[in-house]
C-alpha cells in the first residue's frame, strides 16, 4: 500500500507531485505528503484524503525543482499529520511503501546517537539512517545504500537530500517502483499509471535494486551495488483518464461500464464463429493437468470459488481454492505440472504474490488472470490472462470482477473441450449463453430502480444475510462483501443449505435476507431454505428471474432478473448486488469510492 511518487527536474514540481499522487491514491488515503529541497527540506503534509494536502499547498505553496511525494495507507502509527510521509531530518527526506520489521532495533540504536524521532512510523528510521551515514563521512548515494542494506522487510523508497537539486535515489525490495524518462526530467513511482501523463517510457525496478537519478540518467544498481541496465520499455497505461464523466461515483460508473468491458473481454477470449472459447498457447498440455489451484484476495477470490464449481462441474478437473493469506503459509502439497492460477484486479496484492511465489517453488504452471498487464503478478507469470475491465478506481471491485468471471468461463470451456468432458450439444448451450452476457448484464442494469427501492427497505438494516447455492454461494459471499465494505453494514454470505446449522439463529424481523435463486437446478432446494428463514419472520428479498419469482410462491420482497443459463448466473447476478450495496450505502452517506481503513491495492501482508 501506500504510493510514491518523485520527480527530478528542471521546473516547479509541487503540482505535478499533486496530480501523481492523486492517481496514487488507490494505494491509500490515511495521509499525504510532498517535500522538495529548496535547498532546504521543505515539508507540507496533512491527515486524511489528497484534497486535505491540496488546501495545506494553497495555503503555503511550496516551491523547488525536484521533490518526492505519498499518499498512505497506515500500518505502523496512527493515521496523524505527524505520522505522514514524507520523513525527515534537516538532510533528507524520505516516502515509503512498505514494512521496515526491524525498525524498533534500528530506532533504538539511533536513538542512542542522539537522533530524534517525531513519528510513531516504521519509515522515519530510514531518513535517520541515511543521515547518520553521511554525518560519518559518505556521500549521500553510499549513506542510502549502506542504509537500504540494514532494512528488513519490504519497501519501495524514495530519497531526497538537502542541498541536492539533482539527485534522487529510488530503491525496492519487495514493492514495485517504476522509473519514468522524461526530458530532461526523470521520474520514480509505486506504478506506471502515476507517471502516465508525464512519460511513457518506463523501467520496472527489479527486486533489490536501487538507483541514481538525476535530470539527464538513470544508474541503476543491483543488490550487490554493480551497476546493470533494465529494459525500458512503452508503458501502456501512459495517458488513460481517470475521470467519472457523468456519474456521481466511480462506483457506479464502473458498474455501468461492465457490459462493455465484459465484451471487450470476451472479445479477447471467444468467437462464436469460429468454436467458441479459446486461450493463448499454453506451456502445459491442459488434458493432462492433474490439478488446478486457485489463490486469490477479497473479490479476486470469489471469482476464483466460482471458477471451482466450473471447473469440477464442466471441465470435471479437481480444483482447490484459497485465500491468499491463508494458502501462503500452510504449504500446500502441490502435484507435479499442476496450473496455479492468480487472480488479482492490480496484479501487486502481496498475498497473491507471495502465494504465485510459492506455488512456482512447487514446480506449479502459474498462470495469472490480472486487469493491469504490467504488474508484478504478471511479470512473475508463465502465462498472463489480462482482463479488459479498463482502469477500475472505486475501491469496491465492480467490473473487474464479472471480467475475471468471463476470463474464467472462458478458461473452463477450453480446458472443458481439451479433456474431452463435455459433448458438442452441451459445449453450444454454454457458448451461446457466454456470447450473450453483454447484452444481458445491460438488461439487468435496467433494474436498478427496482434494486434503489429495495436498498430504500433495508436502511435500518445492522445486520444483513445473503444466501445463494452452487456458483451463487460466492456470489452471496460476494454480496456480503460489497455491502461491509462501503456501507459498513454488517453482512455475511452463507451457502443456503447451511443456514439450519446454525446461522438461521440470527434470523429475526429486523433481518434481511438476499437470496439469490435464479431458476434452474438447485433453485427448489435453495428456495425451501428461504421458506425455512421466512417462516421465522425473515426479511427475504429474492432475486430470481419471472419463472422463479412464480414457482417460488409468497415472498416479501421481490425482483426479476432476466431468466439466463446456470452458468452464466454468477456474472448477471453480481450486478443487482454491486447495485444493492451502491444504493444503499449512497443512501446511507458513505464514502463509496474511497470506504474508511481501505484501499484499492493492497501490497502489505
Ligand atoms: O487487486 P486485487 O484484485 O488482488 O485485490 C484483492 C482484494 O483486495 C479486493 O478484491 C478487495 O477485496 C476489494 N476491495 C473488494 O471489493
Amino acid at each position: 500500500m501506500c504510493g510514491i511518487i518523485g520527480i527530478v527536474g528542471d521546473k516547479p514540481v509541487s503540482d505535478r507531485l499533486v496530480e501523481g499522487l492523486r492517481r496514487l491514491e488507490y494505494r491509500g488515503y490515511d495521509s499525504a505528503g510532498i517535500a522538495t529541497a529548496t535547498p532546504a527540506i521543505t515539508r507540507r503534509r496533512a491527515e486524511g484524503k489528497l484534497d486535505n494536502l491540496v488546501s495545506v499547498l494553497a495555503d503555503r505553496p511550496l516551491t523547488g525543482i525536484i521533490g518526492i511525494g505519498h499518499t498512505r495507507w497506515a500500518t505502523h502509527g496512527a493515521p496523524t499529520e505527524s505520522n505522514a510521509h514524507p520523513h525527515a531530518t534537516e538532510q533528507v527526506a524520505v516516502v515509503h511503501n512498505g514494512i521496515i520489521e526491524n525498525f524498533r532495533e534500528l530506532r533504538e540504536e539511533l536513538a542512542a546517537k542522539g537522533h530524534q524521532f517525531e513519528s510513531e512510523t516504521d519509515s522515519e528510521v530510514i531518513a535517520h539512517l541515511v543521515t547518520a551515514g553521511m554525518a560519518e563521512g559518505l556521500s549521500p548515494q553510499q549513506a542510502a545504500s549502506a542504509a537500504i542494506g540494514q532494512l528488513h522487510g519490504a519497501f519501495a523508497l524514495g530519497i531526497l537530500f538537502a542541498g541536492q537539486d539533482n539527485l534522487l535515489i529510488g530503491a525496492r525490495r519487495g514493492s514495485p517502483l517504476v522509473v519514468g524518462y522524461g526530458d530532461g526530467e526523470m521520474y520514480l513511482s509505486s506504478d506506471a499509471m502515476a507517471v502516465g501523463p508525464l512519460s511513457n517510457r518506463i523501467c520496472y525496478l527489479a527486486e533489490g535494486d536501487w538507483v541514481e537519478l538525476t535530470r539527464d540518467s538513470a544508474i541503476i544498481h543491483d543488490e550487490t551495488g554493480a551497476v546493470v541496465e533494465r529494459e525500458i520499455r512503452s508503458s501502456t497505461v501512459a495517458a488513460e483518464s481517470i475521470d467519472k464523466g457523468n456519474f456521481p461515483h466511480f462506483m457506479l460508473k464502473e458498474i455501468y461500464e461492465q457490459p462493455t468491458v465484459i465484451g471487450d473481454t470476451l472479445n479477447t477470449y471467444f468467437n462464436a464463429l469460429s468454436g467458441g472459447a479459446f486461450m493463448p498457447e499454453m506451456p502445459f498440455d491442459m488434458a493432462q493437468v492433474p490439478k488446478v489451484t486457485i489463490v486469490a484476495c477479497g473479490t479476486a477470490a470469489y471469482a476464483g470459488f466460482v471458477a471451482k464449481y466450473w471447473f469440477e462441474q464442466i471441465a470435471r478437473l479437481g480444483v482447490e481454492t484459497d485465500i491468499a493469506s491463508e494458502f501462503r503459509y500452510r504449504e500446500a502439497a502441490m502435484p507435479d505440472g499442476g496450473v496455479a492460477i492468480f487472480i488479482s484486479q492490480s496484479g501487486e496484492t502481496a498475498d497473491t504474490l507471495a502465494a504465485l511465489r510459492y506455488a512456482k517453488s512447487q514446480g506449479q504452471y502459474i498462470v495469472s488472470i490480472v486487469n493491469v498487464p504490467e504488474s508484478s503478478i504478471a511479470r512473475e507469470s508463465d502465462v498472463v490472462l489480462p482482463t479488459h475491465a479498463g482502469p477500475e478506481i472505486g475501491v469496491a471491485s465492480t467490473k473487474a470482477f464479472t471480467c475475471q468471471l468471463t476470463v474464467l468461463a472462458c478458461l473452463v470451456l477450453t480446458f472443458a473441450r481439451a479433456r474431452g468432458a463435455i459433448d458438442d450439444a452441451t459445449v453450444d448451450r454454454l457458448c451461446s449463453s457466454l456470447a450473450h452476457v453483454p447484452e444481458l448484464s445491460r438488461d439487468v442494469l435496467q433494474h436498478d430502480d427496482r434494486i434503489l427501492s429495495i436498498a430504500k427497505d433495508m436502511t435500518e438494516a445492522r445486520d444483513v444475510l445473503y444466501l445463494g447455492r452452487g456458483s451463487l454461494f460466492p456470489l452471496a459471499m460476494e454480496g456480503a462483501l460489497k455491502l461491509k465494505e462501503i456501507s459498513y453494514i454488517h453482512a455475511e454470505g452463507y451457502a443456503a443449505g447451511e443456514m439450519k446449522h446454525g446461522p438461521i439463529a440470527l434470523v429475526d424481523d429486523g433481518v434481511p435476507i438476499i437470496v439469490l435463486a435464479p431458476s434452474g437446478r438447485l433453485f427448489e432446494k435453495t428456495v425451501s431454505n428461504m421458506h425455512e428463514v421466512i417462516a421465522r419472520k425473515g426479511q427475504v428479498f429474492l432475486m430470481s428471474d419471472e419463472q422463479g419469482l412464480k414457482d417460488a410462491g409468497p415472498v416479501p420482497h421481490s425482483i426479476a432478473l432476466p431468466a439466463v443459463d446456470d452458468f452464466i448466473a454468477p456474472i448477471l447476478y453480481a450486478v443487482p448486488v454491486q447495485l444493492l450495496a451502491y444504493h444503499l450505502s449512497v443512501l446511507k452517506g458513505t464514502d463509496i469510492d474511497q470506504p474508511r481503513n481501505l484501499a484499492k491495492s493492497v501490497t502489505v501482508e
